[in-house]
């Protein structure tokens, strides 16, 4: 018998299609805005200059010399792919040298290195847990961390973002589940960039014999005062299983890692299916990525992390003293992303457009990467932006704010 279901039928007149559309009719879509020039604090973008306050690319180490001579370096030694797996053709020495560093660096016994940020997440999720075990995870995980537990079949039990006493809730209910308990959290949360209980987080984790994991995708390179990470900065290394990190933010390149001790890492090493069967990162993302990992161990890093956060700083209180509402970590944590809270979907599509329009290319999170009602501007700074490009950028929001409220009403006001 023939099917009558056509799989592609959902491919036409989705709700997300309509949305796409419709913004895209009316010239504002804030999405696939082509970057013309080298990531930096000022860019290119569709034949005109704009200030970027919406990268990941915190320590701005994407185009420093040092960066990109360690890139070309492995270029020219390894060629420009591996053409397979870290299992077969596709370890050299430069992963093994990368993968020792990290795992100095981590401070942990071993490191293992994916082709992706994602990947990693996907391989350790998706191998270490069984369908008998149990994560409790924030509500505001990043989707490779869903996807992981969606892949390992592991039963998922969610806290409110950051709540201690959900978590418990949840821990109670997953220590009666009857298998392993793993406990993800994230080090900064992407999107409002705000930084949960980890220590209490771990101890809790401990209390009911649960492992936990942390990803620290946006936090190493930027937290902590070696900068590894929200678990340095919270002393909890040693209550920490695995940290998950990746080389698409401040490591200015990509691809991703998992620190831990050395049998579970070995363990990823022949068992996880996102590092045996991708291909291995091409060369010159490793190099890049080793040249950063060495200006971070260096002297110079901590000095970067300062930089960065005290650009953070400095552009939050500018947005505020501007009369917006910037959303603010409740742990009180300085971190490089600077959200403003906008609220409604469509207001802050048109409010991206109007900064665009006038030199400024910022991040728009709408629901489903922020809850209903959370529209936000996404603004990260980087170490390398000065302050007359921040205040150039300041100056614009200013004067794009009271443009665009005396055309569609009051944005949400700093309390
Ligand atoms: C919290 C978090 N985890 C994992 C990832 C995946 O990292 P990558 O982009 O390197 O694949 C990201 C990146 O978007 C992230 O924000």
């Amino acid at each position: 018998m023939r099917t009558t279901v056509d799989v592609f039928a959902k491919v036409k007149g989705h709700e997300r299609e309509q949305q796409i559309n419709a913004a895209r009719e009316s010239g504002v879509l804030p999405y696939f805005r082509p970057v013309e020039s080298p990531a930096a604090p000022v860019v290119e973008m569709e034949g005109a200059e704009r200030v970027m306050l919406g990268s990941n690319n915190y320590l701005g180490l994407t185009g420093d010399p040092r960066v990109i001579e360690g890139a070309r370096q492995a270029l020219e030694q390894y060629g420009t792919g591996l053409t397979g797996s870290r299992l077969l053709n596709g370890t050299t020495p430069l992963h093994t040298e990368l993968e020792a560093e990290l795992a100095t660096w981590m401070g942990s016994e071993d490191c293992i290195v994916y082709t992706t940020g994602q990947q990693a997440n996907l391989g350790a999720l998706g191998t270490l847990l069984a369908p008998s075990d149990t994560v409790v995870t924030d509500s505001a995980a990043h989707a490779s961390i869903l996807d992981g537990i969606a892949l390992s079949r592991a039963k998922l039990r969610a806290y409110r973002h950051n709540k201690l006493d959900k978590l418990e809730r949840q821990l109670e209910r997953a220590s009666g589940d009857g298998g392993g308990i793993l406990v993800v959290a994230e080090g900064m949360y992407s999107m409002e960039g705000d930084v949960g209980p980890l220590a209490e987080i771990a101890e809790l984790a401990k209390s009911y014999g649960a492992r936990m994991m942390v990803d620290e995708a946006h936090s190493v390179g930027v937290l902590g005062a070696r900068g590894t990470g929200a678990t340095e900065l919270f002393g909890i290394e040693d209550r920490v299983d695995l940290r998950m990190g990746t080389f698409s933010k401040s490591f200015a390149s990509c691809g991703g890692f998992i620190a831990g001790s050395r049998d579970v890492i070995e363990y990823l090493r022949v068992t996880s299916r996102s590092y045996i069967f991708t291909a291995s990162a091409v060369p010159a993302a490793l190099g890049a990525a080793q040249a950063s990992l060495r200006i971070m161990a260096s002297e110079e890093g901590p000095l970067l992390f300062a930089k960065l956060l005290d650009n953070a700083r400095y552009l939050h209180a500018g947005l505020v003293e501007r009369g917006f509402k910037v959303v603010t970590s409740e742990g009180g944590v300085i971190t490089p992303v600077v959200p403003i809270l906008v609220e409604d979907d469509w207001k802050a599509v048109l409010l991206w457009k109007a900064l665009y329009d006038a030199g400024l290319f910022v991040n728009v999170a709408l629901h489903p990467a922020v809850p209903p009602g959370g529209a936000l501007l996404r603004t990260s700074v980087m170490a390398t932006h000065d302050r007359e490009v921040l205040d150039r950028a300041l100056e614009i929001m200013s004067q794009v704010k009271s443009e665009f409220e005396a055309e569609h009403g009051p944005l949400p006001e700093a309390s």
